[in-house]
């Protein structure tokens, strides 16, 4: 017996999913942020069946589904556009441009923060940081990287969606996933695109180059488990640690 309002068949399907992800975890409630994602690759959003849904699932009330579901920005409580369309407006990327694109972008698609355009194809979203500030100003289309914009370039992204085109990310797969489909990869259903396009980019190992060309290491931890800035000076390779090298990391040897 459900009261979650879908379909009979679409019902089997989406329950069969939510199962599927409660059997990834322990403890079945862990389930809970994947699955919102699933409810929004059918509905665009939560919707309340889907609320209804997961609380079905979990055996938890709807109100701890809601309470969840409201404290997250990437899940939606009202029908998102099939494009989302972040533009980071944090202080940095603010400063390099991010500010008056996303300005440009509200006043050519006539919409606010979280609006949705008439034809639905486009939500408007001012970003908090994207952790992609080496390349600010960044747009992010349904959470993909455009790096390094500007107005006039994030003016044909929008333009880009409009007219049907598809849009490719500066780095992540060659082309933007809807919504929906997104929503489905963040509900841990994999869509074979993980290895499409560059992934970090020279901006983003710069840093990591640097450190190795002049043999740059991580401090060692001192027997209190506190940075020595005095030690660490080996270079122990790719993505190793000082700790990892010597074996003192938690090692009472
Ligand atoms: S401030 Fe925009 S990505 Fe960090």
């Amino acid at each position: 017996m459900t009261d979650s309002n879908y379909p009979e068949e679409v019902y089997a399907n989406l329950r069969a999913e939510c199962e599927q992800i409660v059997a990834r975890y322990p403890q079945a409630r862990s389930a809970l942020g994947p699955m919102l994602h699933l409810i929004q690759s059918y509905d665009g959003y939560v919707s309340p069946r889907g609320v209804a849904m997961c609380a079905e699932v979990l055996g938890i009330t709807r109100a701890e589904v809601s309470a969840v579901a409201t404290f997250y920005s990437q899940y939606r409580r009202r029908p998102n556009g099939e494009y989302n369309v972040g533009v980071c407006t944090n202080a940095l990327c603010a400063v390099l441009g991010g500010d008056i694109i996303y300005e440009t972008l509200s006043e050519e698609l006539g919409v606010g923060h979280t609006e949705t355009t008439e034809d639905g194809k486009i939500t408007l979203e001012a970003l908090e940081c994207n952790a992609a500030c080496d390349y600010a100003p960044v747009v992010m289309v349904n959470w993909e990287f455009f790096d390094n914009q500007t107005p006039a370039s994030a003016m044909r992204i929008v333009n880009d969606i409009r007219d049907g085109k598809p849009v490719r990310p500066t780095r992540g797969p060659e082309t933007v996933g809807t919504f929906k489909e997104i929503s489905r990869v963040l509900a841990g259903f994999e869509d074979g695109r993980a290895a499409e396009g560059v992934a970090a980019g020279e901006a983003s190992l710069l840093g990591l180059k640097l450190a190795r060309e002049r043999d740059w290491t991580a401090p060692r931890e001192d027997e209190s488990g506190a940075a020595d800035p005095q030690a660490g000076t080996e270079n122990v390779g790719e993505y190793g640690s000082s700790a990892d090298h010597d074996g003192r990391e938690g090692d009472a040897k």
